[in-house]
């Protein structure tokens, strides 16, 4: 297994002696037995006095938490569907009971998989995440501090109540409904961090259509790929933002994809594109296309909402039946089935383009909810501030649905935690005193290397528990966070997942009696019952005290799971189910120490992680393909100080050409071009020849490992290379590599 071994600096837990508890019980389900060992551990950090002490709790303590957790694997259907039932508001007439789940197997043998929850339940995640709080008389509560890039943009700065929100929402749902938008059909989002971007997630759930957000860091390439793969006709954009610095020109971007989906699809045509004006003192003359484009903000004023509570659909979505609710304000929600679509995300992949994650209304709001109130505790006084953009998954579930299907009070920041310094979020914890923030390693990483005097500039008293996301947090990012950022007083919760779950797989639960181990993701989450395989694909069994290290899987359907890859189903099999039947395939690496403690190791495939970002290498490669001087190109990650993993480049000119600075730049800016900054190469090194088995696979362990080591690196410790075609081009790549 590919285990990067970054944590290697970390606590390693040898092998313990056992307290004489046999290895596991005939009765135990899922990882019941982890969590008891995880319970009697000594050997971590837990929460502090003052945490326990100034934090609400929604469960006593860990037994409890290991009781649910005992619950939801051995009846769950009973849990879940008892939870969805006290929890969310349903249509009255079709609420979920136990026996709605379809509770797939997992197993490609048995049939195709199917994952469904509470499948003739009807409800509305938007009703759900906004109307409800207001018909509880919560309308004045701050739904969003919204937190404009640059610090005296007054006009900007503003607070957005749930009630607001509201008004928002129904504007722009009705917008959508006037654009011909129906049930079921896609809609392209491609939006800076500002308030209209959740407004319009919600806005697209509200009419059970289906949104599809695209990160705005992103080329016209990739947004062009994105909105063709789902066929959107309908695009919510921006005129521009500033980043930061920078100026960035997302109408430009979106008109540019928009006209290359319409070259390569004749007769396909975006037929409607809504355009928030966010900077009109720095664009005065954004052209927009008549007939096609509209200002958005116009547009959601010339909603009249006493008509809009009247929606075509009316009759069927059955809304006036929630009287007590607010019949009115329900009237323009459409009661969708809990598995119809509600979004699809792009992610990467060890192969070919993007895949566009199917999530479901039902499960996917169960998840989120559930996930972000047991791992979090965020109570209706605390303030939640998530860094992460609506273009990724943690966005999607802990940017808007989580927090608002809590009714939490949330910062939405539209700027870089690095401008116009690196205080900049501990300034933003001061002015809205943020009790909660979740953020990613790579931050922690960047904003420590600035130095403590930024953070020690603000009080950050209100501070009560901090949590990361995205990949494996080094035990001494994870003190500096926590001593340094959290004065020693906070909890650190590490949150382990991915697009596909949905929500949290692994956590490391807030509460009294669980200690937090630096660098390891925690204990699963209610419901997820992990496994750890071997090579072979044999399960590995936990025993009390033996530490075990293989693939992470997952044995059973949790609500929030991947329910299809837009439009190739057959594809998502393929990836997740076909390799072990039984189970649904991570991807990831994991070591699970003797007290049941799960520490992640990084991908095993050919997925790097980049800044927390997923990043497929034969995506790179493909834009590097795409230069006329390239014959061949490898990507490999490689260690990078802030980024976690840095993108290496090996590249075969084609004859004729000779690597020169000038045409290293070109590169760059050809994957900056084709996939989006991100994308940037850290290193282009040149390749005479790459290392290739017989058959013609390139074996890129030879390459991570010289992108590890450099010249440093030992030929003979690369173990037997005869099953290569050419074994002297390693020779050559280690003579010729270019320290930098
Ligand atoms: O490798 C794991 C890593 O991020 C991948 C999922 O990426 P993405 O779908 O973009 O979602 C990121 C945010 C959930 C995983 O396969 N990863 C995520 N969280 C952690 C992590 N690795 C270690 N520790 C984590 N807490």
């Amino acid at each position: 297994f590919r285990g990067r071994g970054r944590l290697s600096d970390g606590p390693r837990l040898g092998v313990m002696a056992t307290d004489g508890a046999p290895s596991t019980t005939s009765a135990a389900v899922g990882n019941e037995v982890e969590l008891a060992a995880a319970g009697r551990t000594t050997q971590g950090v837990p929460p502090s006095d003052t945490y326990l002490k100034e934090s609400g709790h929604w469960i006593a303590d860990f037994a409890e938490y290991a009781d649910m957790y005992r619950r939801s694997v051995r009846e769950p259907e009973r849990f879940w569907t008892e939870l969805a039932a006290r929890e969310f508001v349903w249509h009255p007439s079709a609420a979920p009971t136990v026996g709605d789940a379809l509770q797939a197997n997992f197993d490609v043998r048995h049939g195709r998989i199917e994952v469904q929850w509470f499948r003739n339940a009807r409800t509305n995640i938007c009703y759900n995440a906004v109307d409800r709080h207001v018909h509880a008389g919560r309308g004045d509560q701050v739904a969003f501090h919204y937190e404009a890039n640059d610090v005296d943009d007054a006009r900007a700065h503003r607070a957005i109540t749930y009630a607001q929100l509201l008004e928002m929402v129904r504007r722009m749902a009705q917008v959508l409904r006037d654009a011909g938008v129906q049930r079921g059909e896609p809609v392209a989002i491609y939006m800076p961090m500002v308030p209209e971007l959740p407004a319009a997630m919600l806005a697209c759930a509200r009419i059970g259509a289906v949104h599809s957000v695209v990160f705005g860091g992103f080329s016209a390439e990739s947004l062009a790929g994105r909105i063709a793969d789902a066929q959107c006709r309908v695009v919510i954009t921006c005129d521009g933002v500033m980043r930061g610095s920078k100026l960035v020109l997302l109408k430009q971007v979106a008109d540019e994809a928009i006209a290359l989906c319409e070259s390569r699809q004749p007769g396909f045509r975006v037929h409607t594109q809504l355009v928030l004006r966010r900077v009109p003192e720095r664009l005065p003359h954004v052209t927009m296309m008549p007939g096609r484009d509209r200002d958005l903000h116009q547009a959601m004023a010339a909603v009249d909402l006493s008509a809009a509570a009247a929606p075509a659909t009316a009759t069927t979505n059955g809304a006036e039946a929630v009287a007590t609710d607010g019949p009115l304000l329900a009237a323009d929600v459409e009661w969708v089935h809990a598995e119809e679509p509600l979004f699809i995300l792009y992610t990467s992949g060890s192969t070919g383009k993007p895949k566009g994650v199917l999530h479901t209304v039902g499960g996917y709001m169960v998840g989120a909810a559930s996930t972000f109130k047991y791992a979090f505790n965020v109570r209706p006084d605390d303030v939640y501030f998530c860094t992460a953009d609506c273009g990724w998954i943690t966005g999607h579930s802990y940017g808007v649905y989580g927090p608002m299907l809590n009714g939490a009070t949330q910062v939405l920041f539209e700027g870089v935690p690095t401008w116009p310094d690196a205080g900049r979020l501990w300034a933003i914890v001061d002015k809205y005193r943020v009790t909660h923030l979740y953020t990613a390693p790579t931050a922690i990483r960047a904003l420590k290397k600035a130095g403590d005097a930024f953070v020690k500039r603000y009080s950050r008293r209100s501070l009560k528990l901090l949590a990361t996301v995205g990949e494996p947090i080094n035990p001494q990012v994870w003190g500096w966070y926590h001593q340094v950022v959290g004065d020693g007083r906070c909890n650190v919760v590490d949150t382990y997942w991915q697009t596909e779950t949905g929500a949290h797989m692994i956590v490391s639960p807030p509460v009294r009696g669980f200690q937090q181990k630096p660098g390891s993701a925690g204990v699963p989450f209610f419901g997820v019952q992990l496994a750890v395989l071997d090579a072979s694909g044999r399960e590995i069994p936990f025993q009390p005290g033996v530490e075990s290290e293989g693939l992470l899987c997952i044995r059973a359907p949790w609500p929030s799971c991947i329910r299809s890859i837009y439009g190739d189903h057959e594809r998502m099999e393929s990836v997740y189910f076909k390799p072990f039947p039984g189970y649904y395939l991570t991807g990831d690496g994991c070591r699970r120490d003797g007290e049941g403690y799960f520490w992640l190791t990084g991908r095993v495939d050919d997925v790097i992680n980049v800044s927390g970002h997923r990043m497929g290498t034969a995506e790179v490669e493909s834009a590097l393909l795409r230069h006329p001087a390239v014959a061949e190109a490898a990507v490999v990650g490689m260690p990078h100080e802030i980024k976690g993993e840095g993108i290496c480049c090996f590249v075969t000119l084609n004859d004729g050409y000779d690597g020169s600075g000038a045409l290293r730049d070109e590169l760059v800016q050809m994957c900056r071009r084709e996939i989006g900054p991100i994308a940037s190469p850290d290193r282009v090194q040149w390749a005479a020849g790459l290392p290739k088995t017989r058959s013609g696979k390139i074996m890129r362990r030879i390459l991570r490992k010289l992108a590890e080591q450099g010249k440093h690196l030992d030929v003979a410790s690369l173990g037997d290379l005869s099953t290569l075609a050419d074994p002297s081009v390693v020779d050559a790549l280690v003579r010729d590599y270019v320290e930098e």
